[in-house]
């Protein structure tokens, strides 16, 4: 994309990268994603907040061209999707100094070996004029490292977010026109890497409130306009309460413990409850992240291999462990050949999450009518949890 005109003297400067499909390795983008940077030109001094993945830099070069001189590059956060192409700004703008938390400037200089003096730190609350504007840093810590900040330009009213707010989500249009649609990629992204900071976020989003916000800018999807909407669904995500969902994943090799579930799916249905059922065999693990920012409940279905769980079981635990979601209850259902440890097992994977464990359903071979109405007891359970939390 050209650069873009948001207010008098602030652009859009940015990529979007329509064609990846996967982050840090791990993480699926089925709508892409952008790297957004932007200009603003004060009457004085010109800064530009952020860069991009390193390998957009020659859009963010091009859109660049007319910008003669660059006194500041705000890097709000320490991650090469952002800071990547800092030393090539630098390089180009030999004058430059970069603009960071205390913490960020360890991490920059680690990540991207710049030398000392190309830093000027910036505090919690403190102030960069740029002649007619002024940037006033906040310190939001954890959105998603330790380092992270977020600039407010106080004349436009305009947050500038990296991460905090930010969706996977590639468009030709600068904002947000179609919010069923970003709040999809939002939660996705909230999931995958937001989640296990709930309470750090709950803090940072309790400071923006003095902060009057007419635009939110962040560096990864469109720029919302109508901040409300994503400061809302922020809001009900890392709120403590979860909803009256159950999230069932589940492997199965010969037919047992998909019968299981397809069992314990209805039974849970019947009671009012809203079920999301992942094969894993199958699935967009960021769906299952997704699922996770509101379920009360997660079921794992898995047959022995060896005596463990499946390996892709073992995955998504391993994942929903480090994810951190509000979950307060859990159990297993399965099935076995000739023996098993499935459940001891999956147990020992789970330390971070602080759930109750109900008792679990693993027979032997197919399951039999005495393994039914066992998973109906099971789904009768849950039922009842829910209920004594208020979830309706
Ligand atoms: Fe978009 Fe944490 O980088």
């Amino acid at each position: 994309m050209r650069p873009r005109k948001i207010r008098e003297n602030v652009y859009a400067v940015g990529a979007v990268d329509w064609d990846r499909r996967l982050f840090d390795a791990l993480i699926p983008l089925p709508d892409g994603t952008s790297y957004n940077s932007y200009i603003v030109r004060g009457s004085e001094k010109t800064a530009l907040i952020d860069t991009v993945d390193p390998t957009k830099r020659d859009i963010l070069f091009e859109n660049l061209r007319d910008i003669a001189s660059l006194d500041y590059v705000i890097a709000h956060h320490g991650e090469q999707d952002h800071s990547g192409s800092i030393p090539a700004v630098l390089e180009k703008y030999p004058k430059a100094k970069v603009v960071c938390s205390p913490k960020a400037k360890g991490i920059l200089m680690d990540l991207l070996a710049l030398p000392e003096n190309k830093f000027i730190t910036v505090g919690d609350g403190e102030t960069l004029s740029l002649g007619n504007v002024t940037l006033e840093f906040i310190h939001t810590p954890w959105v998603h490292w330790p380092e992270t900040m977020v600039s407010y330009l106080r004349e436009e009213k305009i947050l500038f977010t990296c991460d905090f707010f930010g969706s996977h989500l590639a468009q030709s249009g600068l904002y947000v026109t179609d919010e069923d649609r970003v709040y999809e990629s939002a939660k996705r992204y909230f999931a995958e890497i937001m989640m296990p900071f709930r309470t750090a976020i709950q803090k940072n989003m309790e400071r923006l409130k003095d902060h009057k916000i007419e635009m939110i800018a962040p560096s990864h999807g469109p720029v919302y306009n109508r901040p409300e909407f994503i400061m809302e669904a922020y809001r009900d995500w890392i709120s403590d309460k979860p909803k009256n969902g159950v999230v069932v994943a589940y492997v199965s090799m010969h037919g047992s413990t998909e019968s299981m579930v397809s069992h314990l799916v209805a039974a849970l249905a019947e009671r009012g409850i809203t079920v999301y059922q992942f094969n894993l065999a199958e699935i967009d693990i960021g769906k299952l992240a997704i699922a996770l920012v509101d379920a009360a409940t997660i079921v794992l279905g898995t047959p022995a291999v060896h005596i463990g769980p499946h390996p892709k079981i073992a995955s998504a635990v391993y994942l929903a462990n480090a994810l951190r979601p509000k979950l307060k209850f859990a159990s297993i259902i399965g099935s076995y050949g000739w023996g098993h440890k499935i459940v001891e097992q999956i147990a020992a994977m789970i330390p971070n999450l602080k759930v109750e464990v109900l008792a679990p359903v693993v027979c032997r071979g197919l399951p039999r009518d005495a393994d039914f109405a066992a998973l109906e007891k099971l789904a009768e359970a849950i039922a009842l949890k829910h209920k004594e939390l208020g979830l309706k």
